[in-house]
């Protein structure tokens, strides 16, 4: 470990937000190699050992995990009127948390979160790993559609950058399977809308080979596999 501010490392290592790691300095429950400590910005140092009411803490490695969106919730940390998926963690420490590629708070399905950006980076990187949607469509799908998907559409506002290749699975008149290379701003509606069509529901089934689990239910989440993980992983990390 290089310096870490006491505050942060209790917020990482216990289910104490960074506010409440300041009422336990004030209340002495605190101690660093054995010491009781006041400073929530103490530096600590490698060899540093910190204690919440005798109970050693040490950092855990990063964190993955899936979870089934509803329709309703925003793909953010924060929001002031939406309920975001990291209120769905319950019980998870929020802090360092972020996700691994947004959903429309329309959207359903599967989102990843984690707090380790540089497999975020990997998951989400344009070409890479493709994501796959359930679509359902306000009209019946145009004749022309897998063509269209395949060749690559320009989007309204992005005409001089035409979607990556993309494959459409025809399901019924007005439902299909999408597999897309990348995550434009509201990609799939807009690639619809370029066909003169209107997605009315939009399900992510998979990104990157990870499939939602079917057992988690609108709303449940579980840790990944370790499998799972390492699909953004950096080979032979
Ligand atoms: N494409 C969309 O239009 N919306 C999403 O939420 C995801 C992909």
């Amino acid at each position: 470990m290089r310096t870490m501010r006491l505050d942060k490392f209790v917020a990482h290592t216990t289910p104490h937000s960074r506010s409440e790691v300041r009422l336990l300095l004030r209340a002495g429950r605190l101690r660093v190699n054995g010491q009781p400590v006041k400073d929530a910005g103490l530096a600590l140092g490698p060899t540093d050992t910190v204690a919440l009411d005798g109970t050693l803490l040490t950092l855990r490695g990063p964190r993955y995990f899936m979870l089934n969106k509803p329709a309703g919730v925003v793909s953010a940390t924060e929001d002031g009127e939406h309920r975001t998926v990291l209120d769905l963690l319950r019980g998870e420490n929020p802090e360092g948390l972020h996700i691994a590629g947004r959903l429309d708070i329309d959207t359903t399905g599967l989102v990843l979160i984690t707090d380790d950006g540089q497999w975020s980076h990997r998951v989400k990187a344009p070409g890479r790993h493709e994501k796959r949607y359930r679509v359902q469509t306000a009209r019946p799908i145009a004749d022309d559609a897998e063509t269209r998907f395949a060749t690559g559409l320009c989007l309204r506002g992005e005409e001089d950058q035409p979607t990556l290749p993309a494959c459409l699975q025809r399901l019924g008149p007005c439902e299909a399977l999408v597999w897309l290379q990348e995550g434009r701003y509201h990609q799939v509606k807009r690639m619809f809308a370029a066909i003169g069509n209107h997605v009315e529901r939009l399900h992510r089934e998979a990104v990157a080979g990870i499939e939602l689990d079917p057992a988690l239910s609108p709303g449940e989440w579980r840790p990944l596999t370790s499998a799972e993980i390492a699909v953004g992983r950096v080979p032979g990390s």
